[in-house]
């Protein structure tokens, strides 16, 4: 059993999102991939393809470990333990998801299974490559166990594990790989939109050194309680229609001030506002697409709307230009 599951691009309102705000998702051809078979053993086996990691564990073993983390996350929703604590390794992620899936459904397991996982969407730089692996987990164990589940169990219970990773995300991220295509998301829910036309690039400033939950965590202690999210929504609202029609130059003026909303909240780091800023020089406009990075110099995708792709100020800063398409369907059983 495979199943493939989208990455994203956030082309407005990230962070805001997680205030109720509006967020403009597009899903991208970028996959993250699980495989699933049956085993001889009675254990259950991840194998993180990319990091060359893998465990083993017996289902007795997967329930203490959600015991742990479900213990961590609570040590994190009262104050006592950073979100980068709750999951100790990578893996641990998508063992929650599978015995909370198995003893949330009481689905009788007569064999032991090999869960084979793979993804090329860059990792940690806010093209949603958890949450797509998630979903894909997800996807192939409801094929494998022939369960009934609808967009919303994949959702529901794809947010409920990767808060273990972003402490109170907003769900996004699952939300547009479960779905695809193009989608206003506001406080869980969506709107299909029109896939975008106004090309844009995306450029890799490489792997943030804060995670998304610890982004999250920052600008929650800053300005949970700030009017800036108005702010952001306003733009996020100019930036739909700009989109919807066509209107290069349009698009370039919300996405500056999307900027430099972004830069007061504290996620974009130094030199990648310096890249911003070149681009905007050269008659463009660029902003950080997800979470950014509030440590560190890195602050992984920005999204770059120029005439020209701006290879000359790419290669002066380091960065690797990434070619992506809008992606209209779906997580789905290949
Ligand atoms: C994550 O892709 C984008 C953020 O807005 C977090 C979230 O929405 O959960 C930073």
């Amino acid at each position: 059993m495979r199943a493939l599951a989208p990455g994203k691009i956030i082309l407005s309102g990230e962070h805001a999102v997680v205030y109720g705000k509006p967020a403009l998702v597009l899903a991208v051809d970028r996959y993250a991939e699980a495989t699933i078979s049956s085993n001889a053993e009675s254990r259950v086996h991840f194998e993180l393809i990319d990091f060359d990691e893998n465990s083993s564990l017996t289902l007795q073993a997967l329930r203490e470990l959600k015991g742990r983390l479900l213990r961590n996350y609570q040590m994190f929703l009262n104050g006592e333990l950073g979100i980068r604590d709750v999951l100790k390794k990578p893996f641990h992620l998508f063992e929650f998801l599978f015995i909370t899936l198995i003893d949330g459904l009481q689905l009788k397991l007569d064999r032991g299974l090999d869960i084979l996982l793979h993804s090329d969407i860059p990792v940690g730089s806010g093209m949603g490559s958890s949450a797509a692996t998630l979903v894909s987990v997800l996807k192939g164990l409801a094929a494998f166990f022939k369960l009934n589940f609808q967009a919303d169990d994949f959702f529901a219970y794809g947010l409920e594990a990767e808060k273990l990773q972003h402490g109170k995300p907003s769900g996004v991220d699952p939300y547009i790989s479960v779905h695809g295509g193009f989608v206003r998301f506001q406080n869980k829910q969506a709107q299909k939109l029109v896939m975008p036309r106004v090309p844009f690039t995306i450029v890799n400033t490489g792997s943030p050194q804060a995670t998304t939950g610890e982004c999250v965590s920052f600008v929650s202690e800053h300005f949970a309680t700030s009017p800036i999210w108005d702010d952001f929504e306003a733009v996020t609202n100019k930036m739909q229609y700009a989109l919807l029609a066509g209107d290069v130059l349009d698009v370039q003026r919300c996405v500056r001030e999307n900027h430099k909303l972004l830069t007061t909240i504290g996620v974009v780091p130094h030199t990648v506002q310096n890249f911003i800023r070149d681009i905007e020089k050269a008659g463009g406009a660029a902003k950080i697409a997800g979470a950014g990075s509030v440590r560190g110099e890195r602050g992984g995708m920005v999204t770059v709307y120029a005439d020209a792709i701006p290879t000359d100020i790419v290669n002066r800063y380091g960065y690797e230009l990434l070619r992506v398409k809008g992606e209209p369907n779906g997580a789905r059983v290949v």
